[in-house]
């Protein structure tokens, strides 16, 4: 019989989903002569059962395009008592023999749950935040940091005419890989992230001197997930998502309003928010998502599961998604030193 993969998209969008599905179908169909399902929205298609076929002319012409063709979900099938039970029966349904999870740190824990579960899984990396275990690079990462750099490239033009300070807040909950890296691209004069809680006076000293020097302007970035020394993270709603997440936001607002009150130099905040994640993806991003979705279906092809394909060294390797799921993947703080150099 022929085997019949599933393929899903969880957790937040990001650009390159697109052409990771394109890739597994692609190959899946002409390659391995497997049929190819996608699974709607997540980790919810398969509790819910709401699955479709996909054929070559449904990949046609997606490459390019942001969000994913089959929908997302922060849906955890671990919140519900019947979940496991309910992905097994619609697998079963389905005749699925195995599936290919695309997804960040819920989305793939949860697959490295279900292998337990004797459920056949393959995992690809994706994340606007770069923040996965084992892999240098999430796809999606390449794309937000292009938009972050286009963003400070703008905002320095207007700081610079009206003398002022702009705070620009970017993503990244728990890891200020966004900030970091499009804040070097973009030359920000000061990089705020969650893995290093700052202090408020030491920012308005650096910004200070900065102005004192002749520089009547500064350009600060900050993650959304940074935090003042002894305080928790700003939200911006008090509601959990299913994984336990709160919504973070809030912190560009709070710490300009502090710069100018402290300095009196008058301030602007610009959040960037979900312009991060959507629109077209990078070549860096298509070609990333792309190889991924190659190495993930011959992970299948070669009857592997229970892994995660990963850039390691350059090269797509298989990892365990165990691996993963054992935590996050901060700043590499040598980078951020780097970042430092040109602060104030
Ligand atoms: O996990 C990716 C991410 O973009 C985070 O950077 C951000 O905190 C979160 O998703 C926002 O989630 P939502 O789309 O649910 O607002």
């Amino acid at each position: 019989m022929v085997k019949r993969i599933g393929i899903l998209t969880g957790g937040g969008d990001c650009p390159g989903l697109n052409a990771a599905i394109r890739a597994i179908v692609r190959k899946g169909i002409s390659i391995h002569g497997y049929e190819i399902f996608g699974i709607l929205n997540g980790w919810a298609g398969l509790l819910d059962g709401k699955i479709k076929p996909l054929g070559r002319d449904d990949v046609s012409g997606i490459l390019h395009k942001g969000g994913t063709i089959i929908g997302t979900s922060r849906t955890n099938p671990y919140k519900r008592d019947d979940g496991v039970d309910k992905i097994k029966e619609n697998m079963k349904i389905s005749n699925l023999e195995s599936i290919i999870a695309i997804g960040g740190e819920d989305t793939l824990g949860v697959a490295a749950k279900l292998i337990d579960e004797g459920i056949k899984v393959v995992g690809v990396p994706k994340t606007i935040d770069n923040d996965l275990k084992g892999t240098q690079y999430t796809f999606g990462f390449d794309t937000a940091v292009s938009i972050i750099t286009e963003a400070i490239d703008r905002l320095h033009s207007t700081a610079e005419a009206h003398h002022r300070v702009i705070v620009l807040e970017v993503m990244g909950r728990h890891a200020g890989w966004l900030a970091v890296v499009g804040g070097i691209a973009g030359g920000a004069d000061l990089i705020l992230i969650p893995e290093e809680p700052f202090d408020i006076n030491g920012v308005c000293e650096v910004i200070k001197r900065r102005h004192q020097s002749g520089r009547d302007f500064s350009l600060v970035v900050v993650s959304e997930g940074a935090k003042e020394k002894e305080m928790n993270e700003i939200t911006s709603s008090k509601r959990k998502d299913e994984f336990g997440h709160e919504m973070l936001g809030g912190i560009g607002n709070v710490l300009s309003k502090k710069i100018e009150k402290i300095t009196g130099f008058e301030t602007r905040v610009t959040v960037l928010g979900h312009t991060q994640r959507g629109g077209t993806p990078t070549a860096f991003d298509r070609v990333l998502a792309t190889r991924y979705g190659i190495a993930a279906i011959d992970l299948i092809a070669k009857d592997q599961y229970g892994f995660m394909v990963a850039l390691v060294g350059g090269e797509i390797k298989p990892i365990p998604l165990k691996e993963m799921a054992s935590g996050i993947k901060t700043v590499d703080m040598e980078l951020y030193e780097i970042a430092k150099v040109f602060f104030g």
